[in-house]
């Protein structure tokens, strides 16, 4: 059983969830499923609704599955769910019975090395209008999920308003924050929020597989006594990591914002991925040395740091975790995992059925 929410008894402000209807979409996933438990257990008189299509066997041509819900991220959770797919209308009518408080929109293709174009803007963009149009109806607040792949290789620190996407996700993720913030102009009464998540890491996240943060791929790469593999040139290779705690934190706080738009969300300090396999190994007390091997990825980031500062005027958003703090917490679940569910052999298994 699942216990890593037992401390996540946090109220990041003084907004009551209680006796309010929350649709979270994508709730079967990594950041959605953190969101559903977070609010089960600080609110407990809270309406929490799901909707997710679930996994099913459908993969992209890159081999990865279409969809990373999995029914086991939502075990132990009591309230509603509904399966269905945001880019299907007569799916999104089953949403017509509720009137929704707050809608958290987490569900996309999050696989930023799909390619197939039509299928990534239809699922990320149409939706996004009709999940707009909802919120109007029910005066709901909508918090959506944005990316820092909208920024692409813009140099550091990547700062709203400065973007250049260098993949479809990444567009497709940039467009909606341009919806957004035209239906917001449109709307100005709404509230309307994208939070750009930089590398989010922690519980929850072990069914997105190869997408899963490299936390979780080292850590398990190491608790079967292999080396940690890493890019050439890791130690030159920073990014923004940033423990799900402080995501949810930050998607409560965007319900109160002092103005619409789109807030960074990550730590604001860059690290790399060599530090995570250090981290790592003096977590689990073990001294392999670095295997590394060259990057095969064009258009990769290399060094991602967000600029923080408009989250923390306009939305109050004080990352409280570093690397180290978030790993050694997340430790336990890494370890759990790893004795019931070994990342590495089910990335081996070519239909990735687990
Ligand atoms: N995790 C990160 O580091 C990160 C970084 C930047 C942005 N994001 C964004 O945050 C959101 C949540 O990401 P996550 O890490 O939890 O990913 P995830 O893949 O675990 O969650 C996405 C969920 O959406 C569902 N989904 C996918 N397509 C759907 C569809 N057509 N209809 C209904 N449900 C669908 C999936 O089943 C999954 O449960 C995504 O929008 C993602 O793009 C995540």
């Amino acid at each position: 059983m699942i216990n890593f929410f037992e401390d996540n008894t946090m109220n990041y402000n003084n907004l009551d969830f209680n006796n309010k209807t929350i649709l979270i979409t994508g709730g079967a996933g990594f950041i959605g499923s953190n969101l559903a438990f977070y609010f089960q257990k600080n609110f407990s008189n809270s309406r929490i609704v799901i909707f997710d299509c679930f996994r099913s066997d459908s993969v992209f041509s890159n081999g990865n599955l279409q969809s990373f819900g999995h029914y086991k991220n939502l075990i132990g959770f009591k309230g509603e769910i509904i399966c269905g797919n945001i880019a299907n209308l007569n799916n999104l009518s089953l949403l017509s019975k509720y009137k929704f408080d707050y809608i958290f929109h987490q569900a996309a293709i999050s696989d930023t090395r799909v390619y197939d174009q039509t299928l990534i803007m239809e699922t990320n963009i149409n939706s996004f209008y009709n999940l707009l149009n909802i919120a109007k109806k029910d005066n709901a607040a909508m918090i959506y999920a944005s990316s820092a792949a909208t920024y692409g290789s813009m140099p550091s620190p990547q700062t709203e308003g400065h973007e250049s996407p260098e993949n479809p996700y990444g567009f497709s993720k940039l467009t909606m924050d341009q919806i957004a913030s035209k239906y917001s102009r449109e709307n100005p009464k709404m509230i309307v929020v994208g939070l750009r998540y930089f590398n989010v890491y922690g519980p929850r996240e072990y069914f997105k597989a190869k997408t899963a943060s490299m936390v979780i791929q080292l850590g398990h790469q190491i608790l079967s006594g292999k080396a940690p593999r890493l890019f050439k040139g890791s130690d030159n290779i920073l990014r923004d990591f940033i423990y799900i705690d402080d995501v949810i934190q930050a998607n409560i706080k965007a319900c109160v914002p002092k103005k619409n738009g789109v807030y960074n969300v990550g730590t604001g300090v860059p690290r790399s991925f060599q530090d995570i396999a250090d981290i790592l190994q003096k977590e689990f007390g073990t001294n392999f040395k670095t295997k590394y091997f060259l990057n095969p990825y064009d258009g990769y980031q290399m060094h991602t740091q967000a600029d923080i500062s408009s989250s923390i005027n306009n939305l109050d958003f004080q990352p409280q975790i570093s690397l180290e703090k978030g790993i050694s917490a997340y430790i336990p679940e890494i370890k759990r995992l790893y004795g019931s569910e070994n990342i590495w052999s089910i990335l081996k298994i070519k239909n990735q059925n687990y």
